[in-house]
């Protein structure tokens, strides 16, 4: 038996691109990613992977499921085996009562590191807050700073005597191995005796994203010349360099909600921010981003935000890596604090709602930022300018075009502008890098299609056979139904107006209105009673319900080929630069398909009324048909009119 906290350990941390990657070639399409199924064989890919639903569906053959479903079917897993390598595969310790020699090993290893961590945090911490020393000079420093008690004891901070091995001392005590002390950093041996490494040092503990201490950060009090500044954690079974973000534990849900990060450079500008009520914030720890960083940050959001100080050695390095987060289809934008400030102290100074508002006035997006940087420093030299035009295509090209086609569009439209060269040419340059890009790809593994033929420039092709099998076996009523049910798991939390969400507008809107449908109403109820509980339901929440059927449901209703063409008939209202990455359509996803949903109710009784209209015996009756028949004529037009004509503020 696992434990149910591993398994939710294992469940948190999963990334289903991630997992399915490992054995099968992915790449975005759309919103998701494509591949050949590995479950049955094909020349043309139509395995479908949704990172943020943390699903997979083949149209060709019809499996589904989740990471987990995914590494039983293909590694022919038992449902413990699956779980047991995805812990393994993510570091994750497995609590259960028989293992393989060699996880055991693993697991003990990242448990007793666990285990001294949190010993040493709490250590730490009561060094900082109850003794004369820790008061005096470690907390008198923070307070100076402006830091004050909720946020020290939130983020759970720390100071570690300056003295040889008190810390040392309390951990021999406790018998806590030598070798795992050593491992933790925390520690140095000399002379063959324990000494303690962050002496006379603040300590920041490091949470994962379950609330366990991986690792600190320990931070010199004042300046001194020769000593660091910071001292790490050393790489170990727990501490993972490329995946830390620091702050994240607390940030997480703000991120979720705010449907933003903000990504700073150091501790002390996360607690900074966190202390003016800015809770979305994470730190990178002064390095340049990972993809790892990249893909737990899209976890939470699609939207990221690097708030950087101004000096330009710093700025250069961050753009860097961006590339990527390109690939990762983020949407992200740069501001720069002005010279000799960082985010700490300049959230100090203006206060948080003028942070906030300087945040949000200044923020560029990151290919236009990119540009700017570029320009200037070509100035008047014609190569260097040629430079930046290849360096903007060559970043355009890495936007995933069925996805963000319109948004790429819109980007080449704007830098063609600043460049003062013709559209036309760039969009044949940004063409250029892709097809380079793609045939790199090709060479990788060898796709049925060529090149150009999956590059074109046109709206993915949806249809093919096993596509339209599908679209075949759907009855419109049950298309309607089922996209009432995926706006609710994709947008039934958000807010409508007032104070309503999606989901209240739609439960009041379709009242009266049975589904046809008995799978689909029984998902409707399931959520419906889930909503009530105030246990926000949504895909991901589904994902490990125990009625196989209705997750399966799930997955067909939110990953299926409408999707792909759905987004791709969205228009960018506005100019705005901003609303190209802003732009939110749940409202409008919402209303039309309440509409969509109720043009299919009428019509149904335009059908019943048509007969009885045919069949009436006695001329009244059918004059008060001919008069319903009226009426529900006019709802429909309503109806039609409205769709897609309401853009909402
Ligand atoms: P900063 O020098 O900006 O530090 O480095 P800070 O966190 O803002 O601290 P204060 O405000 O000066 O007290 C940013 C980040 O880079 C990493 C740390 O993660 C730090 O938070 N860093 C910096 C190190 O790891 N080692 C160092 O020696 C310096
Ligand atoms: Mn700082």
């Amino acid at each position: 038996m696992i434990a149910p906290e591993t398994i939710r350990e294992v469940t948190d941390r999963i990334d289903i691109v991630d997992v399915v990657g490992e054995f099968v070639k992915l790449r975005r399409r759309g919103s998701n990613y494509l591949g050949l199924c590995p479950f049955h064989g094909e020349k043309t890919p139509s395995f479908n992977v949704s990172q943020s639903k943390g699903i997979f569906k083949c149209f060709g053959c019809g499996k589904s499921g989740n990471a987990i479903t995914f590494v039983m079917e293909h590694e022919k897993y038992s449902y413990v085996e699956a779980i047991k390598w995805l812990a393994r595969r993510y570091g994750i310790a497995v609590e259960e009562t028989a293992m393989s020699e060699e996880a055991r090993e693993h697991m003990q290893a990242a448990e007793s590191l666990y285990i001294i961590n949190g010993f040493a945090q709490k250590f730490f911490h009561e060094q900082l807050l109850g003794t004369e020393e820790g008061e005096q000079i470690a907390l008198s420093y923070l307070k100076e700073r402006g830091f004050n008690r909720p946020i020290i004891e939130k983020f759970g901070l720390g100071y570690n005597p300056d003295s040889p091995d008190i810390f040392a001392q309390a951990a021999v005590k406790n018998q806590y191995s030598r070798d795992v002390l050593m491992k933790t950093g925390l520690v140095r041996s000399y002379q063959d005796r324990l000494q303690d490494n962050y002496r006379g040092r603040i300590i920041f503990p490091i949470h994962n994203n379950s609330g366990k201490v991986i690792g600190f950060g320990a931070r010199i009090i004042g300046k001194k010349d020769k000593a660091p500044k910071y001292i790490n954690t050393p790489e170990n079974e727990i501490y993972i360099k490329s995946r830390i973000l620091y702050g994240s534990y607390f940030a997480r849900h703000t991120i979720d909600k705010e449907n933003e990060c903000l990504l700073v450079e150091g501790y002390t500008d996360v607690l900074g921010l966190a202390q003016a009520g800015i809770e979305n914030v994470v730190a990178s720890g002064g390095t340049s981003l990972t993809i790892e960083q990249l893909r737990l940050i899209k976890k939470y959001t699609q939207n990221l935000t690097i708030i950087y100080d101004g000096d330009k050695a710093g700025v250069k390095a961050a753009l860097r890596g961006l590339d990527m987060a390109l690939e990762e289809g983020l949407n992200v934008r740069l501001v720069l604090i002005p010279d000799g400030e960082d985010p700490d102290s300049y959230v100090r100074q203006l206060g948080a709602d003028q942070f906030k508002e300087f945040i949000q006035k200044n923020k560029k997006d990151f290919i236009l930022f990119q540009l700017e940087i570029l320009m200037k420093d070509a100035g008047t030299d014609i190569t260097k300018k040629n430079d930046a035009v290849n360096r903007i295509a060559e970043s355009l090209s890495k936007i995933s075009k069925a996805e963000d086609f319109t948004k790429q569009q819109e980007y080449i439209r704007q830098c063609s502008d600043v460049l003062k060269i013709d559209e036309h040419g760039l969009t044949n340059l940004v063409n250029k890098y892709r097809r380079d890009n793609l045939s790199k790809l090709e060479k990788k593994h060898h796709q049925g299609k060529s090149a150009t033929e999956i590059d074109s420039a046109a709206p993915p092709d949806i249809e093919t056979p096993a596509a339209e099998q599908e679209i075949a076996t759907l009855d419109t009523g049950n298309i309607q139904e089922r996209n009432l049910l995926r706006v609710l798991l994709e947008f039934g939390l958000k807010p409508w107006k007032d104070n309503w969400t999606i989901a209240d507008y739609i439960f009041d809107e379709i009242q009266g209105f049975p589904f046809e449908h008995q799978d689909n109403e029984k998902l409707l109820e399931y959520y419906r009673r889930s909503y009530n509980e105030g246990s926000n339901p949504n895909t991901a929440s589904f994902q490990y319900i125990e009625d196989k059927e209705m997750q399966e449901l799930v997955v067909a209703i939110t990953l299926t080929p409408y999707e792909i063409s759905r987004r791709w008939d969205e228009k960018i209202p506005g100019k705005k630069s901003d609303s190209i990455v802003d732009r939110d359509v749940s409202k409008q996803d919402a209303q039309n398909s309440v509409i969509y949903f109720k043009l299919r109710k009428i019509k149904q009784m335009l059908e019943i009324t048509q007969k009885e209209i045919m069949e009436a015996d006695d001329f009244e009756d059918q004059i008060k048909q001919l008069h319903i028949q009226k009426h529900l004529k006019q709802e429909e037009k309503n109806l039609t009119d409205q769709l897609g004509t309401v853009i909402f503020k």
